[in-house]
């Protein structure tokens, strides 16, 4: 690559990336205030559309959580939908107090349409139920909505069209507290690259909701002495919601 080539390269992924945010965020109803600001601002100043008027747009009101699934369609944005049979929404409580946010369908979750059945999910209503809780009760869902071929990770691809829809989801929710289920689900939720043995334990903060991350019901089934550390950090979540101990 020549020494002009690269800057070039540059502005071309900045280019794509800011047409897929505007595209995403378009689709979304988000307002685009990163675009708009001056605009909004003269147009209050003259008695006109303000900022939140943009925000309240017709587009931007397709609240709850049935208008972010019908945001999301029979959603193409990242090459998953080619190999996935079913998309994975989340599902449970649409007021729940707590959500649980994992990392992304396996292969018992595409044939069902359903998160966490499979034997991660079985250890995790385990522990939704030890937390005195009906998985009824809580709303589960993941970063990424369709299954990675062989359970492979999530590709910074894949997640970036993914994750407007999971952040609509929990601004529809509005829950109590969040568990983040693993490094994925982690990472993406509270933009840190950190272990996530260094992570858990401890409240973090999104969007203003506590943020608890701890290990994935996966990494339990591999490595059941780390079941003392989430149980550690579900009874931290049990006293901040009011449950139990
Ligand atoms: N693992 C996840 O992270 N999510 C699921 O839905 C199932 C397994």
């Amino acid at each position: 690559m020549t020494a002009e080539g690269e800057p070039r390269e540059e502005l071309f992924r900045l280019v794509r990336s800011l047409k897929e945010r505007l595209r995403v965020d378009g689709e979304l109803g988000r307002p685009l205030t990163y675009l708009v600001r001056e605009k909004a601002v003269a147009a209050t100043n003259e008695g006109g559309e303000s900022a939140q008027d943009l925000r309240e747009s017709p587009v931007a009101k397709k609240s709850g959580l049935d208008g972010v699934r019908e945001m999301l369609g029979d959603c193409r944005r990242c090459p998953l939908h080619r190999t996935r049979h079913s998309l994975v929404f989340g599902e449970g409580n649409p007021e729940a107090d707590l959500v649980f946010v994992g990392e992304a369908p396996g292969a018992d979750e595409d044939a069902q349409g359903r998160p966490f059945v499979g034997r991660a999910g079985q250890l995790l209503t385990k522990i939704i139920v030890a937390m005195g809780f009906k998985r009824e009760e809580v709303y589960i869902c993941n970063i990424l909505k369709c299954r990675p071929p062989g359970n492979r990770n999530p590709q910074p691809e894949e997640i970036a069209p993914c994750e407007p829809f999971l952040i609509r989801q929990l601004e529809a929710i509005r829950p109590r507290v969040i568990c983040a289920l693993g490094t994925f689900a982690a990472h993406t939720l509270l933009k840190s690259e950190a272990p996530i043995s260094v992570l858990r334990g401890r409240f973090h903060s999104y969007q203003g909701i506590p943020l608890m991350p701890t290990y994935h019901p996966a990494y339990l089934l591999r490595n059941p002495g780390a079941k003392k550390q989430v149980w550690e950090d579900v009874q931290m979540i049990m006293k901040t919601l009011g449950n139990g101990t």
